[in-house]
């Protein structure tokens, strides 16, 4: 819990407004009932206007300002962009791409996460805000960067991934070995020759890709800690998080949330989309899971967000809706991008609590409904602050996700989240609530385990997997799983590899085809449960069961899939929040509160018993 309230409100950039504004923001902001103000995410140059002279007077203005308002701040860290003197004095701390092209200023997100410069002029703005500010009265939150994701493969690049690699491999011998270097005459003879996965003449090495997406995650969360730790050490008491984005492959969420104290997301679901309630919900989950608790939603737009080739506004209600599915899943609170919309800069058409129209506008006053509602809610006993029960986890594995998307796979088209989504889509239409666990954490809590996708599985994933049926788990695992191990060989004699015994499967042949996945297998020991329709393995066995393991080994039509993860459901004892809703109403129980969030048209009537 980051408060005794559930925190209500947005990122505001004073700094791309006169000063005469800013009273009125805050005054506005009490009117709408905000409690948190993101600040400072993108004020690099207005802090630090040239090399070591900081201009910290108008975010005295500023925190002050909201400090009067009884406005609480997350303060962030402005280096997710440096500003134009950074690059311009040294270009080696712009990035580089895989063509050896350097990324200019000018945008944001110009970093190279290794150069020397980089690091010194972000600790030293970091370290200047965090004397000035920890202990500043409205502080709440500290909000580290913005976003990391930054990929660079420069030289300064090269000389980490080196070092990484010395400390994963040992040897060269050992690092040639794990990335197959004998296949093409890649072989390394000296450390110096390794470079990042630049480009080459024609496709590269799969397990160097591999590592460098492994070393990527871990050079950011480098500076996230280091920024972390700097302004910790001026106060120990405000926590300190980072944003998340909604499934983003670079960085490995279970290892970055073991860094932070509070989980946050920025989630920006398309309303034009119909299965923007599920995806939302998704992730969510996926937050909650990564915290072990309660989290942040960081930001969504109130409206629409000005990235899409059609940037659509949410209808009216939706933006209540949504952030009331945020709570529901476990947020504590709820803030936007951005409180005041922007009349300059390339987010001018971005949505705002405050949008461009001003207060007398239908979203300022959805604003306040929203804002007044939160604060009611904070009042509700059992909910702020509190878990949401699950009996599912499905399993998501960084480590599955980079290796089954690597090059030159079977089927160019896989993508690991939209296998977590098939599979995800028919719980949340039953209302059955799910959390999402790493595979080698402990299970035992949960009734049912799924596994979309487990592509590749070490010894402590299979021994974790099969102790946990062993004692009463039931677990289902999706296709193309167990074929490899952690440097990306293959598994030899049949798939899932190490998990074949559990499952009591041997897949012989991955069968790809243009829509859909099959595979060549045969029961080991599992009962056949259903065969193949159509296509070149008509009739063959695709889904089985051993015990209480079963393996999927094939993309199933979506109502299969239903069918067949409700009966699992059943056998295991899971139950759905409120059974038999309305379609497109959603139930979810959070503490000692049931939630339940209506999707679709028109009117949903619902019988309820106390
Ligand atoms: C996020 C970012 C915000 C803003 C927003 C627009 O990715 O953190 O600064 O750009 O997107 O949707
Ligand atoms: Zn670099």
């Amino acid at each position: 819990m980051i408060g005794p309230r559930l925190l209500f409100g947005g990122d505001w950039n004073p700094e791309q407004w006169p000063p005469e504004v800013w009273a009125e923001d805050v005054r506005l902001m009490r009117a709408a009932g905000v409690n948190l103000a993101t600040v400072g995410v993108f004020a690099w140059a207005a802090l630090e206007p040239e090399p070591g002279r900081y201009t910290f007077g108008w975010l005295d203005t500023v925190l002050g300002l909201l400090h009067d308002g009884g406005i609480g701040v997350a303060l962030a860290t402005p280096t997710a962009s440096p500003p134009p003197w950074l690059g311009h004095r040294h270009p080696d701390t712009l990035p580089q791409g895989p063509d050896g092209v350097r990324r200019h200023y000018g945008s944001r997100n110009h970093y190279c996460p290794s150069a020397p410069e980089y690091r010194r002029a972000a600790l030293a703005v970091t370290e200047a805000l965090a004397a000035r500010y920890a202990h500043h009265p409205a502080l709440r939150l500290w909000h580290i960067g913005n976003e990391f994701g930054t990929t660079c493969h420069c030289g300064h690049c090269a000389a980490r991934f080196r070092d990484w690699l010395r400390a994963r491999h040992g040897d060269l011998d050992a690092l040639n070995e794990a990335w197959g270097t004998s296949v093409w005459s890649q072989r390394y003879s000296q450390w110096s020759e390794i470079l990042p996965p630049v480009t080459v003449q024609y496709i590269g090495n799969p397990a160097q890709d591999l590592d460098y997406q492994r070393f990527g995650s871990d050079l950011l969360l480098g500076c996230f800690v280091a920024e972390r730790d700097a302004v910790r050490a001026h106060n120990p008491a405000i926590p300190v998080t980072t944003n998340f984005m909604d499934f983003y492959r670079p960085v490995d969420g279970w290892r970055w949330a073991a860094e932070e104290d509070v989980v946050s997301l920025d989630t920006y679901p398309d309303p034009n989309d119909p299965g923007a309630a599920m995806r939302g919900a998704m992730s969510k989950d996926v937050m909650r899971s990564l915290a072990g608790g309660p989290w942040l939603l960081m930001e969504q737009s109130p409206g629409a967000a000005s990235w899409r080739p059609v940037s659509t506004p949410k209808r009216p209600g939706l933006n209540r809706l949504w952030s009331l599915q945020a709570v529901a899943r476990g947020a504590d609170g709820v803030l936007h991008f951005q409180w005041r919309a922007s009349r300059q800069g390339l987010e001018r058409a971005h949505g705002a609590l405050l949008p461009h129209a001003g207060e007398d506008s239908r979203v300022f006053r959805e604003a306040c409904a929203l804002g007044s509602e939160l604060a009611s809610l904070s009042e509700v006993d059992g909910l702020l602050g509190t878990d949401v029960p699950a009996d599912v986890a499905i399993l998501l594995d960084w480590e599955s996700w980079r290796a089954a998307e690597l090059p030159h796979q079977p089927d160019a088209g896989f993508s690991y989240v939209q296998r977590l989504t098939e599979w995800y889509e028919p719980l949340w239409t039953a209302n059955i609530t799910c959390d999402f666990a790493h595979p080698a954490a402990d299970l035992s809590r949960y009734r049912l385990v799924l596994a979309p996708n487990l592509y590749q599985v070490t010894p402590a994933v299979a021994a974790n997997l099969t102790a946990y049926v062993a004692s009463g788990g039931t677990f289902v695992l999706g296709p193309f799983s167990g074929v490899a191990d952690a440097d990306e060989r293959v598994h030899i004699g049949g798939w899932p590899g190490l998990l074949m015994d559990l499952v009591g499967v041997r897949v012989e042949e991955h069968w790809p085809l243009p829509s859909g996945w099959a595979e060549w297998a045969e029961p080991r020991g599992a009962e056949v449960i259903g065969h193949a329709r159509g296509g070149p393995l008509d009739g063959r066995p695709v889904v089985f069961r051993h015990g209480r393991a079963w393996y999927v080994g094939h993309t199933p039509e979506p109502e299969d899939l239903a069918r067949l993860l409700a009966r699992v459901c059943a056998e295991a004892g899971v139950r759905p929040v409120l059974a038999d809703l309305p379609p497109g109403v959603e139930a979810v129980r959070r503490g000692r509160v049931v939630f339940l969030l209506h999707h679709a048209e028109g009117r949903a009537e619902i019988r309820v018993d106390p």
